[in-house]
């Protein structure tokens, strides 16, 4: 764990204490990211960074150190943790301050990351997921990663009282949008992969190299096309296939949208094919992607 607020980085988790006064915990202001950890390696951490930034300078908040030490900061913290596999989660807020609801009395930017284990094997079993009826975040807010997810968990909590994975949201036109915390794409019955386009949504690190490695399907045949643009709820449900893509769950099948069976109710090739190349990726994809945390 780390924090430039209690001042480096422990393997205490007592020591790892975020103050009330946090800006961040008080009134949501914060952002944050992850990176998946595997086989010693962190996965699209330069991409996640991208983001995490973007996301600061669009919530207001001045990071404590540029890129270069977050960076370093965050690889030395996974490695201080030992972890060869699992996730980092990271944090910027405006800090601790005065409790108001300006963070003009904030003293100190804050910087938290945590590294977290998981041993678990990557789940590509079919799911069910269903039309969330939680109201989707205005898109200043979905497009930038902050810490104001109670829309995203009400969500998932709606659709597990439901038996479902996860709910899926429709935009304020009624396109299809996003998961709590993955993309979701679609296949077409002559074979061409959908995406909603990100400018309502989070732009998903793993959505777009899924969609690089989806331009490799179309040249090997398996694919006709790759299109990102407004997908409606018809097309959607009647695709030959539709997933959910991020860093939690990858690429995972969906083979029930509500009452809709997606294709003929199994996980599709194209999941399959995403996935697996996904999964390369992370255990043995470039240095753009790729970083050896030095242990
Ligand atoms: C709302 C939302 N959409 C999409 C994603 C997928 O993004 P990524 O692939 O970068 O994990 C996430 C990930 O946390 C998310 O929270």
């Amino acid at each position: 764990m780390y924090s430039n607020i209690s001042g480096g980085i422990t393997t205490e988790p007592s020591a790892m204490l975020i103050p009330m006064d946090d800006h961040m915990v008080h009134r949501g202001h914060g952002v944050f990211d992850t990176a998946a950890i595997m086989d010693g390696h962190l996965y699209e951490l330069e991409q996640h960074l991208d983001r995490f930034l973007r996301s600061a300078s669009l919530a207001k908040i001045n990071p404590p150190f540029d890129r270069e030490n977050i960076r370093r900061i965050l690889i030395q913290t996974v490695s201080a943790s030992k972890c060869k596999k699992g996730s980092l989660r990271y944090w910027l807020s405006a800090g601790p301050g005065d409790f108001q609801l300006s963070s003009t009395g904030c003293y100190q930017t804050a910087l938290y990351a945590i590294v977290i284990q998981d041993l678990s094997t990557f789940d590509s079993r079919g799911i069910k997921v269903v039309t969330s009826s939680v109201p989707i975040k205005p898109p200043e807010f979905a497009t930038m990663k902050n810490v104001n997810y109670l829309p995203n968990v009400l969500s998932k909590l709606e659709a597990e009282e439901n038996g479902a994975y996860a709910g899926i949201w429709l935009d304020g036109d009624g396109f299809v949008a996003e998961g709590p915390n993955m993309n979701v794409a679609f296949v077409t019955k002559d074979k061409e992969l959908l995406m909603p386009q990100f400018d309502k949504i989070l732009s998903g690190c793993t959505a777009k190299r899924v969609l690089m490695f989806a331009d490799g399907l179309v040249r090997e045949g398996k694919l006709r096309a790759v299109s990102v643009r407004n997908v409606t709820v018809e097309e959607g449900k009647k695709a030959d296939e539709m997933m959910l893509i991020g860093s939690g769950v990858l690429v995972r099948p969906v083979i029930q949208w509500d009452d809709q069976v997606i294709g003929d109710g199994k996980e599709g090739p194209v999941a399959h094919a995403l996935l697996n190349l996904i999964l390369e990726d992370m255990k043995s994809g470039p240095s753009t992607v790729r970083i050896r945390v030095p242990y």
